[in-house]
């Protein structure tokens, strides 16, 4: 696959390239990425470096297909869909913190799965999302994009802080998007 550019009202998501390595390290420091996301932790300026090798790889292999997320012009975080090829992908964001609570994950995210669904992508039937137990901040970005709640996987998330269980919700491409009620928010 060939990456492509995103653009929303104000954002813009474009493919992690090397003059973002020095800010996705700096971003990363921060205690909730490193406890909610699958970022290793500590987080060190190499992990940045092989991290925008890897995307490159994923979306010429068409695995991932991951975005920086972009505020007139400076780096604000993450989002993408790994597992593509399973026709069920996953989806994964973060936002640097001192730009949360503008929308800023709800706008990327739902670019993201707008990709995903999109009509030349017809093997793209579901999209999923995790998030460990007690992220309610994830849980109500998900819940705005229209994604149902799930269940709860009991150890199923893993990263190097350790296991946890995790919230898991979808969204289906014939789903309508309206915002439904979550029995954990
Ligand atoms: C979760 C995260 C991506 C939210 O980013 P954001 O840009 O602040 O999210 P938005 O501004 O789009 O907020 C969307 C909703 O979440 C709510 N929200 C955001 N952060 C919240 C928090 N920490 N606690 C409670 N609610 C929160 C907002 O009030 C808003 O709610 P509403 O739609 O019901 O009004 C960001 O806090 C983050 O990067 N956290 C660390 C990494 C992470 O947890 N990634 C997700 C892994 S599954």
């Amino acid at each position: 696959m060939e990456p492509e550019i995103l653009r929303t009202t104000r954002l813009e998501l474009s493919a992690p390239h090397e003059g973002d390595i020095a800010a996705i390290h700096a971003e990363c420091q921060d205690a909730d990425i490193q406890r909610f996301t699958t970022v290793p932790s500590p987080y060190l300026p190499a992990d940045a470096e092989a991290f925008v090798e890897l995307t490159r790889g994923w979306w010429a292999e068409g695995s991932e297909a991951t975005w920086a997320i972009r505020l007139e012009g400076s780096l604000v975080g993450m989002a993408g869909l790994a597992k593509l090829p399973s026709g069920g992908p996953e989806l994964g964001y973060w936002v640097s913190a001192h730009v949360r609570g503008q929308g800023v994950a709800t706008e990327a995210a739902r670019a993201v799965v707008d990709w995903g669904f999109a009509e030349d992508r017809p093997a793209v039937q579901r999209i999923e999302w995790r998030a460990v137990v007690g992220n309610v901040g994830s849980a109500r970005v998900a819940r705005a994009l229209g994604f149902r709640y799930e269940g709860l996987l009991r150890q199923a998330g893993v990263n190097s802080l350790g296991r946890s269980d995790m919230w898991v919700g979808g969204l289906l491409r014939t789903d309508d998007r309206d915002p439904q009620p979550w029995p954990v928010l």
